[in-house]
């Protein structure tokens, strides 16, 4: 099967939905593409669910370049596309076209996505675009803006902070996104916005209107043991599964039943 192109993505739009996930390393992003996932997002999310960091601010250029190389690796239909981590976009254009370059030319992505809709998101954008790397937006709850927002809080609740996302959402198209994230805002903010832009949009706790979906890994896996987000339906639930064979392996070894004859060579 062909590797999908931004082209690809972008004619997706009000067709068949967008199935995305995150992933972070080699033998997840071999799952995610076996299994037919659309987009394959190498999400700074990682600062999280596989760094144990509060939130994804401390992630580096260099580890999301080291990440981005394992799945890309692994992927031979999905688009991936390289999440920038904080610090890397927001200090200029030049720094941006800088790091989002390696995205493409050491970490193999094939697409950047950075968060914000703002007068600087939208010129680093526009100077990506123009430099042929092609950029997912990223509107609504964006977590490298944890601090400004107070918390992890849905937004565009109010009928001012709607119309602004509105308007960025419209303002990131004009700049030149393929597709953008909608993430944690209301169902009715996610269609608007989705009827508002010719654009994809992928939702994650923004409704089922929005064209696609994605996942965090391990919150579609349910490898996390903690509470998890409305937002989130675990598909399955490894954490419970991996403690119960790790439990078994243990109680083996320490009664001498492993190794058995099966895994002793003569
Ligand atoms: O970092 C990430 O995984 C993301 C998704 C939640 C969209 O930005």
């Amino acid at each position: 099967m062909n590797a999908l192109t931004i082209r690809d993505i972008r004619d997706m739009k009000g067709g068949q939905k967008i199935a995305a996930v995150t992933a972070y390393d080699h033998p997840s992003a071999l799952l995610a593409d076996g299994a037919g996932m659309d987009i394959v997002l190498v999400g700074d999310s990682l600062g999280t669910v596989v760094q144990g960091h509060a939130t994804t601010l401390p992630v580096t250029m260099e580890q999301m370049i080291y990440h981005t190389a394992m799945v890309s690796r692994a992927i031979r239909r999905a688009l991936v596309v390289g999440d920038m981590p904080f610090m890397s976009y927001q200090q200029g254009t030049t720094a941006a076209l800088e790091n989002a370059g390696r995205f493409l030319t050491q970490g193999g992505a094939a697409a950047v996505k950075l968060e914000g809709g703002g007068t600087a998101a939208r010129e680093r954008i526009r100077a990506l675009v123009e430099a042929g790397i092609p950029v997912m937006g990223h509107l609504g709850l964006t977590p490298q803006s944890v601090h400004a927002m107070g918390g992890y809080r849905v937004q565009g609740r109010q009928q001012a902070d709607a119309e602004r996302i509105l308007d960025e959402a419209r303002a990131l198209e004009q700049a030149g996104v393929f597709s953008m994230i909608l993430e944690g805002i209301p169902e009715k903010l996610g269609k608007a916005v989705t009827e508002a832009v010719a654009v994809p949009t992928v939702g994650i706790g923004a409704g089922v209107h929005c064209d696609g979906q994605i996942l965090v890994w391990h919150d579609l896996l349910g490898l996390g043991e903690g509470r998890h987000p409305k937002f989130v339906k675990p598909y399955a639930h490894l954490a419970r599964t991996a403690k119960r064979a790790l439990k078994a392996y243990a109680a083996d070894v320490r009664q001498g039943a492993f190794p058995g004859p099966e895994q002793t060579y003569n």
